[in-house]
């Protein structure tokens, strides 16, 4: 096992950090396209849900998250949370990386999803399904404007998607009445939508239900391969950050709720068993 603190470590795995279960979906994109480097996979979940957070608060626990990651010999943490990258990573990136060590790296989610959608849309209509957070602080609709000015965007917060799934009635009958109540406000509030983003990585688990309710002829774009493809890239692009990722093909999970309720929830995420420990922010 690692020792607690490993800030002087010259290479370390890389850190994933969701606030629960929902960044299990990128990491397992992830590892399909370069499952020869570690991971530590770090869930919040005794303080999870975000999407309802204040902006303060989800900044101060994502700081603390990838505070500790860094402190577990990571270089290079993804905030795998729509929520966190919409509230916490400009700051961390600005404020907080020049203080701590200016060679480590924070990257988020929403700019890779951003950067897939020119290619799919075709009437330059998008929506985004997202939580209350990520919706009100329009980081979608500002990144998406800075890469193609062209795009008309309109965003839906689900507020009961992520309850839904982190108690694990993604597939019950009563997922049926919200996720189609938010599917129809979307779309009747900008009918010409024909690309929606799942701006939460929670959602790939409702991704049955979502493609029930939504009209044929509309793309769902899941962000979990647009995430991975875009930090292989970036490391092809960032060799002196290759160099510092450790290649033994090890996953660690920690949680900072119980390890055996994470254990089991996180192998209906990722369709395999996985061992947690617990860790205190
Ligand atoms: N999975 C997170 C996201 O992508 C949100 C979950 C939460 O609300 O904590 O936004």
């Amino acid at each position: 096992m690692m020792p607690a603190s490993n800030l002087t470590a010259a290479t370390g795995p890389i850190g994933v950090f969701d606030s629960g279960y929902g960044g299990l979906t990128v990491l397992s994109q992830i590892r399909a396209l370069m499952p020869q480097l570690d991971y530590i996979y770090l869930g919040d979940n005794a303080r999870a849900p975000y999407g309802n957070r204040s902006f303060e608060l989800v900044y101060e626990f994502t700081r603390q998250a990838v505070e500790r990651l860094f402190a577990l010999g990571c270089h290079l943490v993804i905030l795998a949370c729509n929520t966190a990258s919409a509230k916490a990573l400009r700051t961390i990136q600005q404020r907080d990386l020049p203080r701590i060590d200016p060679n480590r790296r924070v990257l988020g989610v929403i700019r890779p999803t951003a950067e897939c959608i020119g290619s799919f849309t075709h009437t330059r209509h998008v929506g985004i399904l997202a939580t209350p957070g990520t919706i009100r602080s329009h980081t979608y609709k500002l990144e998406i404007a800075k890469l193609y000015p062209d795009i008309h965007v309109e965003g839906e917060a689900c507020p009961m998607w992520v309850p839904l799934v982190e108690n694990r009635e993604f597939d019950s009958p009563g997922a049926d009445y919200f996720v189609k109540q938010h599917i129809n406000r979307l779309l009747h509030t900008d009918p010409l939508i024909d690309t929606i983003i799942l701006g939460c990585t929670h959602y790939p688990l409702l991704l049955q239900k979502i493609r029930q309710f939504t009209p044929s002829g509309i793309h769902l774009i899941p962000q979990g391969q647009y995430v991975a493809s875009s930090l292989q890239t970036y490391l092809h692009r960032h060799p002196e950050m290759m160099s510092r990722i450790t290649q033994n093909a090890t996953i660690r999970f920690l949680t900072t709720e119980h390890p055996a309720s994470f254990a089991q929830s996180a192998s209906i995420f990722l369709s395999h068993p996985v061992t947690a420990e617990h860790i205190s922010l």
